[in-house]
Protein backbone atom coordinates (compact mmCIF):
# COMPACT_ATOMS: atom_id res chain seq x y z
CA UNK A 1 0.00 0.00 0.00
CA UNK A 2 2.18 2.32 0.90
CA UNK A 3 4.64 1.26 -2.55
CA UNK A 4 1.37 2.04 -4.31
CA UNK A 5 1.03 5.22 -2.54
CA UNK A 6 4.51 6.33 -3.46
CA UNK A 7 4.14 5.84 -7.10
CA UNK A 8 1.24 7.83 -7.14
CA UNK A 9 2.85 10.37 -5.69
CA UNK A 10 5.75 10.63 -8.11
CA UNK A 11 3.53 9.45 -10.66
CA UNK A 12 1.13 12.55 -10.20
CA UNK A 13 4.32 15.26 -9.78
CA UNK A 14 5.24 13.78 -13.05
CA UNK A 15 1.61 14.32 -14.99
CA UNK A 16 1.94 18.23 -13.30
CA UNK A 17 5.29 18.31 -14.61
CA UNK A 18 4.32 17.11 -18.07
CA UNK A 19 0.55 19.31 -18.19
CA UNK A 20 2.83 22.31 -17.10
CA UNK A 21 5.53 21.87 -20.34
CA UNK A 22 2.80 22.05 -22.35
CA UNK A 23 1.17 24.92 -20.95
CA UNK A 24 4.70 26.93 -21.18
CA UNK A 25 5.21 25.39 -24.75
CA UNK A 26 2.23 26.79 -26.11
CA UNK A 27 2.48 30.02 -23.88
CA UNK A 28 5.88 30.61 -25.57
CA UNK A 29 4.58 29.83 -29.22
CA UNK A 30 1.76 32.27 -28.86
CA UNK A 31 4.35 35.03 -28.04
CA UNK A 32 6.47 34.35 -30.81
CA UNK A 33 3.42 33.96 -33.09
CA UNK A 34 2.18 37.43 -32.25
CA UNK A 35 5.92 38.79 -32.29
CA UNK A 36 6.53 37.41 -35.57
CA UNK A 37 5.07 39.44 -39.09
CA UNK A 38 4.97 38.75 -42.33
CA UNK A 39 7.01 40.82 -43.96
CA UNK A 40 6.14 41.53 -47.94
CA UNK A 41 8.28 44.42 -49.81
CA UNK A 42 7.58 45.34 -53.15
CA UNK A 43 10.35 46.65 -54.74
CA UNK A 44 9.72 48.50 -57.95
CA UNK A 45 12.80 50.01 -59.73
CA UNK A 46 13.71 48.70 -62.95
CA UNK A 47 17.20 48.87 -62.04
CA UNK A 48 18.26 46.06 -60.45
CA UNK A 49 20.76 47.38 -57.72
CA UNK A 50 19.37 50.92 -57.66
CA UNK A 51 19.07 53.21 -54.70
CA UNK A 52 15.65 51.95 -53.90
CA UNK A 53 16.37 48.41 -54.04
CA UNK A 54 19.31 49.25 -51.79
CA UNK A 55 17.44 50.62 -49.88
CA UNK A 56 14.67 47.55 -49.75
CA UNK A 57 17.47 45.19 -48.83
CA UNK A 58 18.63 47.43 -45.42
CA UNK A 59 15.07 47.47 -44.60
CA UNK A 60 14.52 43.72 -44.99
CA UNK A 61 17.98 42.84 -42.99
CA UNK A 62 16.87 45.09 -40.44
CA UNK A 63 14.14 43.12 -40.28
CA UNK A 64 15.12 39.78 -40.51
CA UNK A 65 17.43 40.57 -37.01
CA UNK A 66 14.58 40.81 -35.43
CA UNK A 67 13.43 37.59 -36.41
CA UNK A 68 10.43 38.21 -38.78
CA UNK A 69 9.46 36.68 -42.23
CA UNK A 70 10.47 38.67 -44.80
CA UNK A 71 9.31 38.62 -48.68
CA UNK A 72 11.39 41.00 -50.62
CA UNK A 73 9.93 40.89 -54.38
CA UNK A 74 11.63 43.08 -57.12
CA UNK A 75 8.71 43.35 -59.79
CA UNK A 76 11.42 43.86 -62.20
CA UNK A 77 12.07 40.02 -62.19
CA UNK A 78 8.55 38.91 -62.58
CA UNK A 79 5.82 38.88 -65.65
CA UNK A 80 3.07 40.70 -64.74
CA UNK A 81 0.86 42.29 -67.42
CA UNK A 82 -1.30 45.11 -67.11
CA UNK A 83 -4.66 45.22 -66.02
CA UNK A 84 -7.80 44.76 -68.93
CA UNK A 85 -10.48 46.29 -66.77
CA UNK A 86 -12.56 43.97 -68.15
CA UNK A 87 -14.16 43.67 -64.88
CA UNK A 88 -14.41 39.62 -65.07
CA UNK A 89 -13.02 39.79 -61.36
CA UNK A 90 -15.55 41.81 -60.03
CA UNK A 91 -17.68 39.02 -61.49
CA UNK A 92 -16.19 35.59 -60.74
CA UNK A 93 -15.10 36.24 -56.72
CA UNK A 94 -11.78 38.06 -57.52
CA UNK A 95 -10.06 35.62 -60.06
CA UNK A 96 -8.07 37.19 -62.65
CA UNK A 97 -8.42 36.54 -66.30
CA UNK A 98 -4.30 36.97 -66.39
CA UNK A 99 -2.79 34.11 -65.71
CA UNK A 100 0.95 35.53 -64.89
CA UNK A 101 2.91 36.11 -61.57
CA UNK A 102 0.32 38.55 -59.98
CA UNK A 103 -1.42 35.41 -58.80
CA UNK A 104 1.04 34.36 -56.60
CA UNK A 105 2.13 37.53 -55.46
CA UNK A 106 -1.41 38.56 -54.57
CA UNK A 107 -1.40 35.17 -52.29
CA UNK A 108 1.68 36.77 -50.73
CA UNK A 109 0.10 39.92 -50.13
CA UNK A 110 -3.04 38.90 -48.67
CA UNK A 111 -0.72 36.94 -46.25
CA UNK A 112 1.32 40.33 -45.11
CA UNK A 113 0.88 42.29 -41.65
CA UNK A 114 3.11 44.62 -43.16
CA UNK A 115 3.79 46.26 -46.45
CA UNK A 116 6.58 48.00 -47.56
CA UNK A 117 6.10 50.01 -51.33
CA UNK A 118 9.66 51.10 -52.19
CA UNK A 119 9.41 53.00 -56.12
CA UNK A 120 11.52 55.66 -57.61
CA UNK A 121 10.20 58.95 -58.58
CA UNK A 122 9.23 59.28 -62.49
CA UNK A 123 7.67 62.38 -63.61
CA UNK A 124 6.38 63.08 -59.99
CA UNK A 125 4.49 59.69 -59.90
CA UNK A 126 5.65 56.00 -59.15
CA UNK A 127 7.53 53.79 -61.39
CA UNK A 128 4.95 52.47 -64.09
CA UNK A 129 5.87 48.71 -62.63
CA UNK A 130 4.54 49.47 -59.16
CA UNK A 131 1.47 51.17 -61.10
CA UNK A 132 1.40 48.10 -62.76
CA UNK A 133 1.68 46.27 -59.08
CA UNK A 134 -1.18 48.58 -57.67
CA UNK A 135 -3.73 48.33 -60.71
CA UNK A 136 -3.07 44.22 -60.64
CA UNK A 137 -4.70 44.12 -57.18
CA UNK A 138 -8.17 45.23 -58.44
CA UNK A 139 -9.36 41.94 -57.86
CA UNK A 140 -9.37 41.64 -54.02
CA UNK A 141 -9.38 45.65 -54.17
CA UNK A 142 -12.55 45.58 -51.59
CA UNK A 143 -10.92 42.98 -49.17
CA UNK A 144 -7.08 44.49 -48.81
CA UNK A 145 -7.80 44.05 -45.17
CA UNK A 146 -5.50 45.49 -42.10
CA UNK A 147 -1.99 46.38 -43.15
CA UNK A 148 1.29 48.36 -41.60
CA UNK A 149 2.53 50.40 -44.24
CA UNK A 150 5.81 51.50 -44.94
CA UNK A 151 7.35 53.49 -47.87
CA UNK A 152 10.63 53.79 -49.42
CA UNK A 153 10.96 56.27 -52.67
CA UNK A 154 14.38 57.55 -54.20
CA UNK A 155 14.10 60.56 -56.25
CA UNK A 156 16.71 62.91 -58.35
CA UNK A 157 15.45 65.67 -56.70
CA UNK A 158 14.67 67.21 -53.20
CA UNK A 159 12.00 66.06 -50.73
CA UNK A 160 9.27 68.40 -52.25
CA UNK A 161 9.64 66.67 -55.26
CA UNK A 162 8.50 63.26 -53.28
CA UNK A 163 5.30 64.93 -51.50
CA UNK A 164 4.60 65.67 -54.65
CA UNK A 165 5.11 62.13 -56.16
CA UNK A 166 2.93 60.70 -53.53
CA UNK A 167 -0.97 60.80 -54.53
CA UNK A 168 -0.55 57.19 -56.29
CA UNK A 169 0.86 55.52 -52.95
CA UNK A 170 -1.76 57.46 -50.47
CA UNK A 171 -4.19 56.63 -53.33
CA UNK A 172 -4.00 52.83 -52.87
CA UNK A 173 -3.28 52.65 -49.59
CA UNK A 174 -6.30 54.68 -48.70
CA UNK A 175 -8.31 51.51 -50.23
CA UNK A 176 -6.91 49.11 -47.63
CA UNK A 177 -10.11 48.33 -44.50
CA UNK A 178 -7.67 49.38 -42.36
CA UNK A 179 -3.84 50.84 -42.50
CA UNK A 180 -1.11 52.63 -40.61
CA UNK A 181 1.53 54.18 -42.36
CA UNK A 182 4.50 53.77 -39.87
CA UNK A 183 7.38 55.12 -41.66
CA UNK A 184 8.41 56.39 -44.72
CA UNK A 185 11.84 56.47 -46.18
CA UNK A 186 13.11 59.31 -48.55
CA UNK A 187 16.32 59.43 -50.51
CA UNK A 188 16.72 62.70 -52.39
CA UNK A 189 19.29 63.95 -54.70
CA UNK A 190 19.80 60.26 -55.79
CA UNK A 191 20.49 60.66 -59.63
CA UNK A 192 22.16 57.03 -60.50
CA UNK A 193 22.13 53.86 -59.02
CA UNK A 194 23.32 52.65 -55.95
CA UNK A 195 24.17 56.80 -54.56
CA UNK A 196 22.71 55.50 -51.30
CA UNK A 197 25.31 53.10 -50.66
CA UNK A 198 27.48 56.12 -49.13
CA UNK A 199 24.47 57.92 -47.38
CA UNK A 200 23.35 57.63 -44.18
CA UNK A 201 19.74 57.02 -45.28
CA UNK A 202 21.07 53.33 -46.08
CA UNK A 203 21.31 53.07 -41.82
CA UNK A 204 18.34 54.91 -41.62
CA UNK A 205 16.49 51.74 -43.67
CA UNK A 206 18.67 49.08 -41.57
CA UNK A 207 16.90 50.94 -38.25
CA UNK A 208 13.32 51.25 -39.92
CA UNK A 209 13.47 47.50 -40.74
CA UNK A 210 14.60 46.36 -37.33
CA UNK A 211 11.94 48.51 -35.30
CA UNK A 212 9.16 46.76 -36.95
C1 LIG B 1 11.91 58.08 -66.49
C2 LIG B 1 12.49 58.79 -65.32
C3 LIG B 1 11.80 59.83 -64.74
C4 LIG B 1 12.29 60.49 -63.63
N1 LIG B 1 11.56 61.51 -63.06
C5 LIG B 1 12.02 62.13 -61.95
C6 LIG B 1 11.26 63.18 -61.34
O1 LIG B 1 10.19 63.56 -61.78
N2 LIG B 1 11.75 63.75 -60.20
C7 LIG B 1 12.95 63.34 -59.66
O2 LIG B 1 13.31 63.88 -58.61
N3 LIG B 1 13.69 62.37 -60.21
C8 LIG B 1 13.26 61.74 -61.35
N4 LIG B 1 13.99 60.73 -61.91
C9 LIG B 1 15.24 60.29 -61.24
C10 LIG B 1 15.01 59.06 -60.36
O3 LIG B 1 13.98 59.28 -59.46
C11 LIG B 1 16.30 58.75 -59.59
O4 LIG B 1 17.31 58.39 -60.48
C12 LIG B 1 16.11 57.65 -58.55
O5 LIG B 1 17.27 57.53 -57.77
C13 LIG B 1 15.83 56.33 -59.18
O6 LIG B 1 15.65 55.37 -58.16
P1 LIG B 1 16.28 53.89 -58.26
O7 LIG B 1 17.77 54.04 -58.20
O8 LIG B 1 15.71 53.19 -57.10
O9 LIG B 1 15.84 53.31 -59.57
C14 LIG B 1 13.53 60.08 -63.06
C15 LIG B 1 14.24 59.03 -63.66
C16 LIG B 1 13.74 58.39 -64.77
C17 LIG B 1 14.49 57.25 -65.38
Amino acid sequence: MGLLLFYFINLHGLNIKIINNIIMRSYNLKEKETYMKNILIISSSPRKTGNSQMLCEQFKAGAEFTGHKLNLIQLVEKKIGFCRACDVCMQNGGICILKDDMYEILEQFKKADVLVLATPVYFYGVSAQMKTFIDRTYPIWQNLGYKEVYYIISAGLGEDIINRSLGDLDGFVEHFQRYEIRGRIYATNVMEAGIVRSLPVLQEAYQMGKSV
